[in-house]
């Protein structure tokens, strides 16, 4: 549809928000043209101002609400309208849910046709509030000027998260999202980094120290890792900065530093120096134990791991003497889950730090039917399949993207009967159970799971079978 006549970047136009996109605005129309919203809420009526416009949609900012949606609710982060951490905190936690399945129910009927799929209602969490376990936070620094009269101006680093789609860093104390524990880790972290003045990093010209904190913590034990992202390899004072936040963080296991000098967004640089305690954590989830390294991925939310267990409890049908695939096992979370039930697991990852946790967890859990190796999907999968090797069912799941279509082709030549794949990209699930759909492969369920509450990101798992 094209633009009406009277729309121009800054005029203000009143609509009703109908609908969220699956990046997280709200959509509303002006005579059928398309205008995204952020921060709208279905049902809503609005006043918007034009801030960009395309020839086949705009976008806008509201000034003024006539009539708010009876799905608005007051957010709980005071700073949630200039963060870009969350997208739906002004919408009830029912009408977030409904949306999720929605948008999954979308993405397979537009991308995929999929039609005939039992898509079922997203699982929701007990508590969509301070359920993560880990934070990425960037250290930033504002110049100001000590009381007590003119003095040299010094910076004040302060910690936060970068606003929606730019690289202003909005200051978070409290993250709503996140676990009580990684907060404190944070503002103990901010508080050693302004005594101190260690020299905050400048993205513009590569100058400077402290670029990022990461925490992770565990739920069970209630412990914590921090670590230090720096550009430089030596930070001054670092063990008066150890014994501060020692001091304050009574969970604290370890911290480390992580040498990143690259000018890029990748936020952990592939070196870390233990500068205090442990160099991992344990966290135990349904009886099994992982040891996690800070560089290797582990499920944010373990609500939402179990959700996935539960998935696969009631859509894997294994028997004692199957053999599965782990396809992107990580640290092994899926795959020992598997072997407490199957005769052998296979995992494959391509990161080495997550193989070596994997192993321990095997060792750890007294189990010794897993067989894990390093490297990529596309690359080991082949090399099985010509020596032969066969899987009873696969599980797959893979970042972001989704699978390399070297994966898909070659889970078909192995005719495994039964896939589970877990995705966090509707889109990219989509696409890819497509691609299933023509080769044989039949998607009978997919399970939406609340894995990110409050944003608009949802896991999903589904089961896919041979015709
Ligand atoms: C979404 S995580 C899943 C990890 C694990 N299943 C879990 O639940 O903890 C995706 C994993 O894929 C790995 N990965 C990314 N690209 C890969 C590739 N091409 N081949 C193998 N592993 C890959 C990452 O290292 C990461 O551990």
């Amino acid at each position: 549809m094209d633009m009406p006549e009277p729309l121009a970047i800054g005029s203000r136009v009143r609509m009703t928000i109908h609908d969220l996109a699956a990046g997280g605005e709200a959509v509303g129309r002006v005579e059928n043209f398309v205008v995204f919203v952020p921060g709208g809420a279905p049902g809503d009526e609005v006043e918007v101002q034009i801030t960009e416009l395309k020839k086949n949609y705009g976008r806008g900012r509201i000034c003024r609400i006539f009539k708010p949606s009876i799905r608005r609710i007051v957010p709980r982060c005071p700073v949630y309208n200039e963060c870009g951490g969350c997208q739906f905190q002004h919408i009830d936690y029912d009408s977030q849910l409904q949306f999720k399945t929605k948008m999954v129910e979308d993405a397979l009927q537009h991308i995929a046709g999929l039609e005939s799929v039992r898509v079922h209602p997203c699982r929701r969490m007990k508590d969509p509030w301070q359920y993560r376990d880990k934070v990425q936070a960037v250290v930033a620094a504002k110049p100001y000027l000590p009381a007590g009269g003119p003095a040299p101006q010094r910076f004040r680093p302060y910690v936060g998260f970068y606003a929606q789609g730019t690289h202003k860093v909005v200051k978070v104390e409290d993250c709503a999202i996140q676990g009580s524990l990684n907060n404190q880790v944070l503002v103990a972290a901010r508080e050693a980094l302004e005594r101190l003045q260690w020299p905050v990093y400048d993205e513009k010209d590569g100058t400077g120290l402290v670029r990022y904190l990461v925490v992770r913590s565990s739920r069970k034990a209630q412990e914590a890792i921090l670590v230090v992202v720096s550009a430089q390899p030596r930070l001054p004072q670092v063990q008066e900065f150890v014994d501060m936040v020692r001091k304050r963080v009574r969970g604290l296991r370890g911290v480390l530093l992580n040498l990143n000098p690259h000018r890029s967004n990748v936020i952990l640089g592939t070196r870390n120096q233990l500068l205090w305690g442990a160099d991992h954590l344990v966290e135990e989830v349904r009886g099994l134990k992982f040891h996690i390294s800070p560089s290797s991925f582990f499920q944010v939310n373990i609500g939402g791991l179990e959700a996935i267990y539960d998935a696969m409890d009631e859509y894997l049908d294994l028997k004692p003497r199957d053999t599965i695939l782990d396809a992107y096992c990580g640290v092994g979370s899926l795959a020992l889950y598997l072997a407490r039930k199957a005769k052998r697991v296979v995992g494959i990852d391509e990161s080495q730090a997550a193989i070596e946790d994997a192993v321990i967890n095997s060792d750890l859990n007294d189990l010794a039917n897993t067989d894990f190796t390093a490297g990529t999907v596309e690359r080991i999968l082949p090399g099985m399949y010509q020596k032969g090797v066969r899987f009873q069912s696969a599980v797959l799941d893979p970042p972001r993207k989704g699978c390399d279509p070297v994966v898909l082709d070659t889970l078909v030549k192995m005719h495994i009967p039964n896939l589970l794949y877990v995705s966090c990209n509707p889109s990219t699930l989509a696409r890819d159970l497509g691609i299933l759909a023509n080769q044989g492969y039949r998607t009978l369920d997919v399970q939406p799971i609340d894995m990110f509450p409050q944003t608009f990101h949802v896991e999903c798992v589904a089961r896919i079978t041979r015709k």
